[in-house]
Order: structure tokens, then sequence, then C-alpha cells
């Protein structure tokens, strides 16, 4: 069995020595032919080499879906101002629905702690037609706050003032097209985003800026489903397990290729390999190829051997993944705890794709409820691995 392997790839949220833009504090951003080109200008990304950024200490973390009515089945504050027009479409059966017909950004306290609540059900939710993106950076920061610390990413780029929104950007070169398949055959790669925190992150909100005319769609797959489809028994030989998520990688790449650090020094954290959601108290398997490295519990070629089974069950079982494809005025919202995702990149032209993350850090991926928001979970774990 093959080692689980870590890719040197193109990374579209970090920088390139070819942006070659400043502004007017300093920052590296993109070039100016690409400012130019940009139809949101306000959330290119910027780099500061002097923005430095503290390790992530643990914090405790409660749910805001935890407030809403868990007998209101109807989602009443979520859905209030509903137009004539309003459809709540589910994607497939046990994963992600598509919402038209409210505005986000018109929600009540009530009604962003059922969005909570509903999030984490349906794993994604795409919401169209909402009228985000020209309230600029500010706005949509200030959202996601309400449900609580936002992650700041250690290496990607982020409208300046808003460290907290992460940018993706695909500039209209053939070259950025070409270095995505350089040295793989395709662009698949699934994901949690930065399960090497310890703090994970949970809701997390995406918007896509500009995009090609067709292609650039994100994948989803259900690690609570992928967790049910286990037999008992094997599940039960899972309990107990651990992985190693790093971003070591990340970071002697961001290294390697010149990019800026916004944090000197790579994360290490270990997460249970099944973990329980404190809202809907559903088990799910947390892991990815991406950060994960090895279950600590076990020797190295039994630790790939598993890891890779469990990666493929993810992977490719298409029954437990949608597909969302984006426009300009979609906002989606998953929970990054209990799904993984990856991008597409399938499209040819050399044209501009520009997005942004907001993520939430959610609570210390736990085993049993019994240990939610406890400092000392897994100490003697720490201790051993001297992490
Ligand atoms: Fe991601």
């Amino acid at each position: 069995m093959a080692p689980v392997q870590v890719q040197d790839k193109y990374d579209a949220s970090q920088f390139q020595t070819a942006h070659g833009g400043k502004t007017k504090r300093g920052s590296f951003t993109v070039n100016s032919e690409n400012q130019t080109r940009a139809k949101y200008p306000e959330y290119l990304p910027t780099w500061n080499p002097n923005d430095k950024y503290p390790p992530y200490k643990f914090m405790k973390f409660h749910d805001k879906g935890l407030l809403a009515d868990s007998q209101d089945s109807t989602y009443s504050h979520l859905f209030a101002n509903k137009s004539n027009s309003f459809t709540n479409k589910r994607l497939s059966p046990k994963l992600g629905s598509i919402i038209d017909g409210i505005q986000l950004s018109e929600l009540s306290d009530l009604g962003k702690n059922e969005l909570a609540k509903f999030v984490t059900e349906r794993g994604v939710v795409a919401f169209k037609n909402q009228n985000f993106n020209s309230k600029g950076p500010e706005f949509a920061v200030d959202f996601m706050k309400y449900f609580g610390p936002l992650h700041i990413h250690p290496t990607s780029g982020s409208p300046e003032n808003f460290p907290n929104m992460h940018i993706t950007f695909r500039g209209a070169s053939q070259q950025e097209l070409d270095s995505v398949f350089k040295n793989s055959n395709n662009s698949i790669s699934w994901h949690s985003d930065c399960s090497y925190s310890l703090n994970g992150l949970q809701l997390t909100l995406f918007s896509v800026l500009q995009l090609p005319e067709s292609g650039g769609d994100t994948l989803f797959a259900n690690c609570v489903e992928a967790y049910n489809r286990l037999s008992k028994e094997f599940a039960a030989r899972l309990e107990g397990l651990h992985i190693l998520h790093s971003s070591k990688e990340q970071f002697e790449n961001q290294k390697k290729n010149g990019g800026i650090l916004r944090r000197d020094f790579a994360e290490e954290n270990i997460h249970p390999i099944i973990r329980i959601n404190p809202l809907t108290k559903q088990k799910s398997l947390y892991l990815n190829k991406e950060f994960g490295r090895r279950i600590i519990e076990l020797k190295q070629e039994e630790s790939d051997y598993l890891l890779n089974f469990l990666y493929d069950h993810l992977e490719k079982s298409q029954d437990l993944q949608v597909r969302i494809s984006w426009d300009e005025d979609t906002i989606v919202l998953w929970n990054n705890a209990t799904t993984i995702h990856t991008p597409v990149v399938d499209f040819n032209e050399p044209v501009i794709r520009h997005a942004y993350r907001i993520s939430v850090m959610g609570e210390r991926p736990i085993n049993d409820l019994k240990n939610l928001n406890d400092e000392n979970y897994l100490k003697e774990k720490y201790e051993k691995l001297s992490i």
C-alpha cells in the first residue's frame, strides 16, 4: 500500500511571485492587469509580510444552533421574510439544500440561530440571489462574527483590514491554469479546511464574486453518512483512534515558493478519527488526505492502509456527495466539521475566478460529548508525541 501522498500544487489562495502588484500601504497584491479586470476590487487579496499573528490557543465554543427552537421544524425565523417565489429544495436526500427567496443579510438573530442549525443538519446550503457582495467585505465579516470567533488563515491573502476573509483568486492567465496540472492529472483535492487547527473550522461562508461561464464547481461529501455506512464492527474498531493533522507541507510549500507567512510556524494537532456533533449528536468520520498524516496509535503501514481505505470510502462514494455550481449572487454555507469538499478546476479559458471564504472557529473536535470544551482533552497523547 502506497503511503499517503502530499501534493505540491498551485494554491489560488496563496501569494505567487507572478502577482507583482502593490497597494498604497505597500502590501503585495495581484498585478495591475488583474486589478483592472477584477469586478470586485475591494475583495482582492493582499499580503503584507509585517502582518503577523500569534498561535491559536484553545477556545470554548457554543454553537448558536443550540439556541434555535429544536421543536420548530419549519425554521420560522430563518424563512420569516420569504418572497412569493420562495423555494427550498434538497440537492440530495442526505446532503445539501438550495434556497431561493430570502435575504440572509436581513436575518434577525433568531433567524441566524436557525441558519446555524439548518446548515449543520443539511451539511451544505446554497442561498441564491443574495445581495451580500455589493455590501463589501465588512458586512460579510460582521455577519459571520455573530456565530463565533473567526479564523485567520496562516498563509492566504485578504482584503486590507479584513484578515478573517480568506480570498482565492485565480487570475486570467494561461500559466496559472497550466500550473494546476503541472504535477497532477486532476485538480481534485478533498479536504476539510485547516483541519490542523486545535479548534476546528466549523460554519463557513463562501461566495464566488467572479467566475468563468461554466466550470469551477465545488464537490461536497457527507462525513456523517460515510460513518453511518460502516458496519458496526468496523466503526467500533475506529473508536479510540486519533489522527495527527498537520499544516507542515502547506507551510513548507509556501516558504519554498517565496510566499508570505502570517504565523512563522506550522500547526499540528491530534483529533479523534470519529467525532461527535454537539448539536445533532451525530457521529462522523473526521479525516482528509490534505492535512491528515497518520493514525498515532498504529504503525505507519497500518495507518496508511486504514487511512487509504477511509479516504477512498469518502472520495469515491458519489452516493454521499453533491456538486455545487456557482453564480455571482449565490452564498453557500457549510459545516466544515461534518463535510469535506474539493475544488473542480475544469475551465479552459484563462478568466478570473475570485472568491472569498469566512469561517467560524468551532468546538475542538471530540469523540464524546463529555469532553466538550475540555482544554485538557488528549493531554497525555500530546505529551507522548511532544507536540
Ligand atoms: Fe477548502
